[in-house]
């Protein structure tokens, strides 16, 4: 049987372009099973490893099976003989003749042909797997993703592949994808595209297909209690509370919800927006299933009529659901929050906010310059108290230097600010791109931006973390009467 397999194969090798065919399969072939073993045994475990691996050999496997019957034509070409003939010839050896003929070399031929499909079928199912991989969407385009790579890893979604939310389900995304994604590789390929990458992106899958695989908009109900503390720029860092109950649900119905009622299965909500950037909105308007229509319009802008039409969904408002890019100050306090910066050091909020916004070339300069500015902020102005400072101080610098790597990213312009998160109207507009007094009916009647309706405010900027009080509580107790107060207030919205 070995022989058998070599004499073909040499037989095939006719001349040298037939030679180097049976060269480049086999050797691709070989090469493909070592490595995708390593890769198997965690040793290889580089994307560029994965795209020679995936893309590569199997290229260069089919290459070399098209050159072995080039090779074979090109022989026919030039002794003039049939190929029966040059059969005989070549195979005279091993007793191809009459019945062998067919059942010796076509048989090896058959198997062969069987292996290289099997092959060619598991490597491309190979392929299209190790592309979906997030690995391979993050990491494979020199830095071109480093932005939403780096957010993505320390967003809730981190388990969540990039093709979930960016191609979706069916033939149809999934074709789609790839020619955009060829053009991709071109772009990055010649340096066409865009730094930072735009956004919002218009080609991503409707939310109704992918979000919606994982969270269903009929289960939004009740609040959500949301505490945010934020620090002063004193000496002390002093803490502020603010505390949301955020009104999340969606509401039975076209009845009156909360802030997912605009996804309710009775609600359309449509809207048209400057250069289709969904940031400054001409016009919204609003279908219900019990034949309510309203359209509200922007006094301060015109509508066009070429106009693109949009239906309000997830990704409008969760704009940066996965892609999370901090305020720096709120990135700040959430880390003095969560224990990883030390309010023992004087000022630091003020400094550490300083530190990571400063203008930085690169992001070498920017990790090595928040080292600098810290450290000689306390040495200049603490420098008596350097040695109990130390261990806090080095803690503080390497927090700020995880946060500044995490959103700040020269190589594709992305700074401070550059993709801001519509959930709320903190980093820009968000909910009040539509909820403001220029958004109006034929009625003058404008979108609400009433300070209750989308949460009620426990507490604001307070000194004090908001808490339930127990009946019969202190009546000393400055706050007694707000607490009271909100409390029964959220008591009461729970119900509805
Ligand atoms: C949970 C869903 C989700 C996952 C998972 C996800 N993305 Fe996104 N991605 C989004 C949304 C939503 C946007 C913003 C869309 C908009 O505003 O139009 C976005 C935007 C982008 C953008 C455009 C730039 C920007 O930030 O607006 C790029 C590039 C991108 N994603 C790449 C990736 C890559 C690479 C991965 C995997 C490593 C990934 N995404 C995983 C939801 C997701
Ligand atoms: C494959 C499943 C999956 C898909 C698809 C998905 N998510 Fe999620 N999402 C999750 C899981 C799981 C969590 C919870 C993570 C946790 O609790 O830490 C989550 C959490 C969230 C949260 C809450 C974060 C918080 O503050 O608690 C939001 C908001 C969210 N997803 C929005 C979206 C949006 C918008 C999309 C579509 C662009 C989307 N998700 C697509 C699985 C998914
Ligand atoms: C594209 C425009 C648009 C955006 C963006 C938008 N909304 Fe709305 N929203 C509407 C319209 C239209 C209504 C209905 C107004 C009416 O009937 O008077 C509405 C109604 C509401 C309601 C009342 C629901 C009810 O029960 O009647 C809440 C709460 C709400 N929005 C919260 C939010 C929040 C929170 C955000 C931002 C995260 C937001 N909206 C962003 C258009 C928008
Ligand atoms: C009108 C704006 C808006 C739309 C549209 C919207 N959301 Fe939300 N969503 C919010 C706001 C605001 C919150 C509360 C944020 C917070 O508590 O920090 C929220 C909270 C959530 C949460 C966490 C809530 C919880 O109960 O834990 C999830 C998950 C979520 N949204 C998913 C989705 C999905 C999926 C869609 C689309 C089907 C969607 N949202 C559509 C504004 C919106
Ligand atoms: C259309 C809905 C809507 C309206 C109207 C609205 N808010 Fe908000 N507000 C939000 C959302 C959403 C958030 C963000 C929650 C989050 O961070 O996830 C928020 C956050 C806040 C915060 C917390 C800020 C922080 O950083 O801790 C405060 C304070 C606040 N709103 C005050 C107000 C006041 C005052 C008004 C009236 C002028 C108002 N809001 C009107 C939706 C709304």
């Amino acid at each position: 049987m070995y022989q058998r397999f070599v004499n073909i194969m040499r037989g095939l090798s006719t001349n040298w372009i037939g030679l180097l065919g049976v060269s480049l399969t086999t050797s691709a072939f070989f090469l493909f099973i070592v490595v995708e073993l390593l890769r198997l045994l965690g040793i290889l475990t580089s994307t560029y490893i994965g795209l020679i691996t995936y893309m590569a050999l199997p290229a260069l496997f089919i290459l070399g099976l098209v050159l072995v019957p080039v090779g074979w034509f090109i022989l026919r070409k030039s002794t003039g003989k049939k190929t029966k003939e040059l059969l005989n010839d070549k195979f005279e050896d091993l007793e191809i003749e009459g019945k062998t003929f067919g059942s010796n070399l076509m048989r090896t031929i058959l198997i062969l042909t069987v292996v290289n499909i099997l092959f060619l079928g598991g490597g491309t199912a190979r392929m299209l797997h190790f592309m979906e991989e997030p690995e391979f969407c993050g990491t494979a385009c020199h830095g071109v993703m480093q932005p939403e790579w780096a957010t993505y890893q320390d967003s809730p979604h981190a388990h969540v592949a990039c093709i979930e939310c960016h191609v979706g389900e069916g033939a149809g995304a999934l074709i789609d994808s790839k020619i955009n994604g060829l053009w991709q590789v071109i772009s990055v390929t010649l340096d066409l595209y865009e730094k930072p990458i735009p956004t919002p992106v218009h080609q991503l899958r409707p939310a109704r297909e992918t979000c919606e695989k994982c969270h269903w908009p009929d289960k939004f109900y009740g609040n959500r209690l949301l505490n945010n503390v934020h620090f002063a720029k004193d000496e002390a860092s002093t803490p502020k509370h603010t505390t949301l109950s955020m009104k999340v649900g969606s509401g039975k119905g076209t009845s009156k919800g909360g802030i997912h009622w605009h996804i309710s299965d009775q609600n359309e909500v449509r809207y048209a927006s400057v250069n289709d950037e969904r940031e400054e909105m001409l016009w919204v308007d609003l279908k219900q299933s019990d034949g309510t229509f309203k359209r509200f319009t922007n006094r301060k802008l015109s509508a066009q009529t070429d106009d693109v039409v949009r239906s309000l969904d997830c990704v409008d408002c969760h704009n940066r659901a996965t892609h999370i890019y901090e305020d720096p100050d709120v990135a700040i306090d959430n880390r003095i929050s969560e224990g990883l910066i030390s309010r023992n050091l004087p000022f630091i909020k003020r400094e550490a906010v300083s530190a990571i916004t400063g203008n930085y070339p690169t992001k070498e300069a920017g990790l090595e310059g928040i080292a600098t500015q810290l450290t000689n902020f306390y040495l200049f102005n603490y420098g008596s108290q350097m040695g109990s400072f130390l261990v806090d101080l080095d803690q503080a610098i390497a927090t700020c230097q995880k946060v500044y790597d995490k959103n700040i990213h020269q190589n594709m312009n992305v700074t401070w600010g550059v993709y801001p998160n519509n959930l709320g109207h903190q980093q820009g507009e968000g909910c009040f791109r539509c909820h403001n007094p220029d958004m109006v009916d034929e009625n003058e009647q404008a979108i609400s931006d009433d300070c209750t309706m989308c949460h009620s405010i426990l507490a604001n900027d307070s000194d004090h973390p908001f808490k339930f009080l127990t009946p019969g509580q202190e009546k000393g107790d400055p706050d007694y009467k707000m607490h009271l107060y909100h409390q029964s207030e959220f008591l009461s919205s729970l119900d509805k």
